[in-house]
Formats: structure tokens, sequence, C-alpha cells
């Protein structure tokens, strides 16, 4: 008989704690999945852009010249070989090469004078359109130029440096690509700090060892994958979607409980899309613990309350029966 109260003490524990919330977690949150684009796109100015494509579309191009007569192939660089499936993915697919660029490109070979050319900036047009003004162009540029790159924008560092004018896409953040998001967010700023050419353009600095740098971070791997590096690194902005204002390296988040709490601030950056949605059902980090579990934050206060009420109960009960049989005997 002990053994069976035991026992059915045990179970009720457990399921009082574990599927509970597993359970509640499943049945309050439910991602908010847009649909992915699926039909085939055809782009506006495919013919317009093949001239372009003909040359910078891979490594090898060819043209005739017309002083030798003949035709004369040569490798493209690397840096200017534009990847076509991406750039018909991207936000400005629907463009032609030729309204960010000179028309004058069409000539071959190029004016040396073009490089000199003043290159269109996100707010030249997106600045104050209706449109757009979900995305909150004006208060980004706003931080970003409270951000530690702005200093080198003398240099060249501009919002293109983030977004490839090329293959730029806004992701769609939902909960069933989270993982995604962070790994295409964090290869923006891996871009430059994982590759110490494009870094140098920059900044006479030396190398600064990312993988060295966040040591102290235990399964840094694990961490990556998970977090994106704006999480650590930007001041949270409420009014925007995405936090560009990127702090100087002593003002970055070191504290394990800031994530690894309930008020985790990931619900302020990269939850915050599901959490507007969850927060309305009291189940805050029922975000955070569909993804991944992340260890402090699974905790709910009701479901809290819930299990310490059956706890008590049992031991209610177990008393109850303890002082039974006592009195038999
Ligand atoms: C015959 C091949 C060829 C064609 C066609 C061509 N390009 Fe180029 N383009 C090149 C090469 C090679 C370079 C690098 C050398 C240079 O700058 O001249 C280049 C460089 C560029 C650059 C970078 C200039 C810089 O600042 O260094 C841009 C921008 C560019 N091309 C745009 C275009 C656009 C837009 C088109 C289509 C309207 C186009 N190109 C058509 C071969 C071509
Ligand atoms: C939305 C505007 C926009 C469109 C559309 C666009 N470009 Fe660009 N392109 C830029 C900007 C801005 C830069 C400079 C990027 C930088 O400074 O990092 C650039 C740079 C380049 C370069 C120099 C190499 C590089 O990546 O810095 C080449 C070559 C080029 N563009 C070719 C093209 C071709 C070909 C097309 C059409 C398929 C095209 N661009 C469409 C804005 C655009
Ligand atoms: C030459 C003008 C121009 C420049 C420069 C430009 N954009 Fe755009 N952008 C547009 C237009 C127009 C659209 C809408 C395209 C469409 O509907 O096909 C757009 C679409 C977008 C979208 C998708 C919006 C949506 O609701 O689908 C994003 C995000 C975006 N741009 C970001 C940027 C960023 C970031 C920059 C600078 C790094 C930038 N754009 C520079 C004109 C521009
Ligand atoms: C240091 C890198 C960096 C720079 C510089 C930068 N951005 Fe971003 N930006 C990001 C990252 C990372 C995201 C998140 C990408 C995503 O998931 O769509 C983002 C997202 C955005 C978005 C989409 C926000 C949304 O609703 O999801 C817009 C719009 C944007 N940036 C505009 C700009 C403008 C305008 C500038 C220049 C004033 C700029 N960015 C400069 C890194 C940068
Ligand atoms: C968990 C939080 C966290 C994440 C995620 C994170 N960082 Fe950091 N990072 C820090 C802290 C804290 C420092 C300060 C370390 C120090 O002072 O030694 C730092 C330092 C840096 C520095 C400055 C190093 C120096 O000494 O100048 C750079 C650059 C940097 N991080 C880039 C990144 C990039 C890129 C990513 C994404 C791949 C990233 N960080 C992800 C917390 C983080
Ligand atoms: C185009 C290249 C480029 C990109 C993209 C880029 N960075 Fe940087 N970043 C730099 C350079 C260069 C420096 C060194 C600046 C200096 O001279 O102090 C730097 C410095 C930093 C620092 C250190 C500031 C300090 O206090 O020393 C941090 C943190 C940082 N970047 C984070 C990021 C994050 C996060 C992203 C992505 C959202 C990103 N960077 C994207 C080039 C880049
Ligand atoms: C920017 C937010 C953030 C910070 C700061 C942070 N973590 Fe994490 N951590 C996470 C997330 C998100 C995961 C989820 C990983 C998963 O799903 O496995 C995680 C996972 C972990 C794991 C499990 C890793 C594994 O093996 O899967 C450990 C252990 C951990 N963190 C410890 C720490 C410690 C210790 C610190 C402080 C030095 C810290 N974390 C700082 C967000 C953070």
């Amino acid at each position: 008989m002990k053994l069976f109260i035991f026992r059915l003490f045990l179970l009720i524990t457990v399921l009082s704690s574990g599927s509970l919330i597993a359970a509640a977690n499943g049945f309050f949150g439910k991602g908010s999945g847009k649909s992915q684009d699926t039909t085939t796109f055809v782009p506006p100015y495919a013919e317009d852009n093949q001239r372009c494509f003909k040359c910078h579309g891979q490594a090898m191009y060819e043209y005739t010249n017309e002083k030798l007569g003949r035709k004369i192939k040569a490798m493209m660089f690397s840096e200017r070989i534009i990847d076509k499936d991406e750039f018909y993915k991207s936000n400005h697919r629907n463009f032609s090469c030729t309204d960010c660029h000179s028309t004058e490109y069409a000539n071959w070979p190029h004016s040396g004078e073009l490089r000199m050319e003043q290159k269109l900036i996100c707010l030249d047009c997106h600045g104050g359109d209706e449109k757009f003004a979900q995305y909150h162009f004006e208060e980004i540029e706003a931080d970003y130029k409270q951000s530690v790159h702005f200093k080198m924008e003398e240099d060249g560092f501009t919002c293109w440096k983030c977004h490839n004018p090329h293959s730029y896409k806004i992701s769609e953040r939902n909960l069933k690509n989270v993982k995604e998001t962070v790994a295409y967010d964090n290869a923006i700023c891996l871009n430059c700090h994982a590759n110490f050419d494009r870094f140098k353009l920059l900044t006479d600095r030396l190398e600064i060892d990312i993988i060295k740098k966040h040591e102290w971070l235990p399964n840094q791997a694990a961490h990556f994958a998970n977090v994106r590096c704006i999480e650590c690194h930007t001041k949270i902005n409420n009014n925007v979607p995405v936090s560009h204002q990127i702090m100087p390296k002593d003002q970055a988040v070191r504290r394990c409980n800031e994530c690894h709490s309930q008020n985790s601030i990931l619900m302020a950056s990269l939850y915050k899309f599901e959490a507007k949605q969850d927060r309305r059902d009291g189940f805050l980090n029922g975000v955070i613990l569909k993804e991944s579990y992340v260890i402090g934050a699974n905790r709910n206060k009701y479901l809290n309350i819930l299990s310490l009420i059956i706890f008590a109960g049992v031991i209610g009960v177990v008393g109850f029966h303890t002082l039974l049989r006592l009195r038999k005997k």
C-alpha cells in the first residue's frame, strides 16, 4: 500500500510539473506562420538585367574587342559577381540594375568616372513614405547614427554593408524559423567579423578574433546558433522591429540571467513578434520554450502555483491516510 501511495504521489507531481507546462504551451502558444511565397516570380526587368548578368552573373565573361576584332574571355572578380537567383528573391527584385546604377553601365568598357558615382541610400527612397511606415526607417537611421559603425561612414560604411543591395531579403520571422533567422542575421555580421579582408577595408584595428573574444560564453556554438549577435550588442529600442544601435563592446550583454530568466531580454528582441501575441495569453515563456529550452525561463507563475496546490493536496492525502492507519492500529 505504501509503495502504491508513493508511486501515485510521484506520478501526480511529475504530471503536474512536466506535462501540464508542455500541454499549456502547446495549447496556448500557436505560432503565426505566414506562408512562404511559392509562386514562380517573373522579373519585370529580366531582359534589361540580362545585359548585366551576362558578365556579372558568373565567374567567366566574354566580350568582343572591336579593335582586335575577336572575342575575349576573362574572369570576373568574385566581389563583382551577383547571384541571379538571390537577386530575384531579394526585396528589390522588381528593380532594373540601372534604377540604382547609372544607365551608362550598359556601355563597355565602363567609364572610369562611374566609379565616383554617388550611390542612393535607403532613406532616399524609403524616407517619409507611408507605404513603408511599419519599418520605421527614420528611427532606424537615427539608431544607426549612434552605433559603433557609424564613425566609419567616411571610409565607406553604409546601410548597404549589412543589407546587401543584391540579395537582402527581410526575413519572415515566426517561431518555425527562429534558427534560420538567427543564422541569416549572424551571417550579416560575420561577413566582416569573420572576414578580415573586409574588416580591414574600414579600419586600421588589428583583427578581432570572435571565437576567442567570446570564450567566456559556455557552449559558444549552441549560443551562436540560437541567439543573434544583435541580442547582446544592441541597445533595445521598443519602437523599431530590429534595434540598430550597436553599442561599444563594454556595454554588451554578459550576464547570463539577462536571457536565462523569466524576464529574458529575448522577449524584446528575437522573440518580439511572437511575444506580442503570446503576452495576451499571459504565457510569456511559452514562446521561448517551444523552440528551445532556455534554462531559467521555463517557469510559469500560474503553473507553479497549480503544482504547489497539487503537491500540498498529495501531502494532505498521504498525511490523512497515514493518520487513519495509525488510528486503526
Ligand atoms: C562585358 C562585361 C560587362 C557588362 C556587359 C557589364 N559589366 Fe559591369 N563590370 C564589368 C567588369 C569586368 C567590371 C570590373 C572592372 C571595371 O570596373 O571596369 C565591372 C564593374 C562594374 C561595377 C563596379 C564599378 C566599381 O565601382 O568598381 C558596377 C556597379 C557595374 N559593373 C555595373 C554594371 C551594370 C549595371 C551593367 C548592366 C547595365 C554592367 N555592369 C554590365 C563587366 C561588365
Ligand atoms: C536597390 C539598388 C540596387 C540595385 C537594384 C542593383 N544594385 Fe548594384 N549596387 C548597389 C549599391 C548601393 C552598391 C554599392 C554597395 C556597397 O557599397 O557595398 C552596388 C554595387 C554593385 C557592384 C559592385 C560590387 C559590389 O557588390 O559592391 C556591381 C558589380 C553591381 N552593383 C551590379 C549590379 C547589377 C548587375 C545589378 C542588377 C542585376 C544591380 N547591381 C542592381 C545598388 C543596387
Ligand atoms: C532606389 C530606391 C530604393 C532604395 C535605394 C532602397 N529601396 Fe528598399 N524598396 C524600394 C521599393 C520601391 C520597394 C518595393 C518593391 C516592391 O514592392 O517590389 C522596396 C522594398 C523594400 C523592402 C520590402 C518592403 C516590403 O514591404 O515588401 C525592404 C525591407 C527594403 N526595401 C529595405 C531597404 C533597405 C534596408 C535599403 C537600404 C539598404 C533600401 N531598401 C534601399 C526602393 C528602394
Ligand atoms: C551592422 C549591420 C546593420 C546596419 C549597418 C544596418 N542594418 Fe538594418 N538590419 C540589420 C539586421 C541584422 C537586421 C535584421 C535582418 C532581418 O531579420 O530582416 C536588420 C533589419 C532591418 C530592417 C527590417 C526591420 C524589420 O521590420 O524586420 C530595416 C528596414 C533595416 N534594417 C533598415 C536599415 C537602414 C535604413 C540602415 C541604415 C540607416 C540599416 N538598416 C543599417 C543589420 C544592419
Ligand atoms: C551572449 C552575448 C553575446 C553574443 C551572442 C555575441 N557577443 Fe560579441 N561580445 C559580448 C561581450 C560581453 C563582449 C565583450 C567582451 C570583452 O570585453 O572581452 C563582446 C565582444 C565583441 C566584440 C569586440 C571584441 C573586441 O575586443 O574588440 C565584437 C566585434 C563582437 N563581440 C562581435 C560579435 C558578433 C559578430 C557576434 C555574433 C556572431 C557576437 N559578438 C555575439 C557578448 C556577446
Ligand atoms: C562591413 C563590415 C562590418 C559589418 C557588416 C559589421 N561590422 Fe562590426 N565592426 C566592423 C569594423 C571594421 C569594426 C572596428 C571599428 C573600429 O575601428 O573600432 C567593428 C566593430 C564592432 C564592434 C566593436 C566595437 C568596440 O567597442 O570595439 C562590435 C561589438 C561590432 N562591430 C558588432 C557588429 C555586429 C553585431 C554586426 C552585425 C549586426 C556587425 N558588427 C557588422 C565592421 C563590420
Ligand atoms: C543573449 C541571450 C543569452 C545569454 C546572455 C546567455 N545565454 Fe545561454 N542560452 C541562450 C539560449 C537562447 C539558449 C538555447 C539553446 C538551446 O536551445 O539549446 C542557451 C543555452 C544555454 C545552455 C545550454 C547549451 C546546450 O548545450 O544546449 C547553457 C549551459 C547556457 N545557455 C549557459 C549560459 C551561461 C552560463 C551564460 C552566461 C555566461 C549564458 N548562457 C548566457 C541564451 C543566452
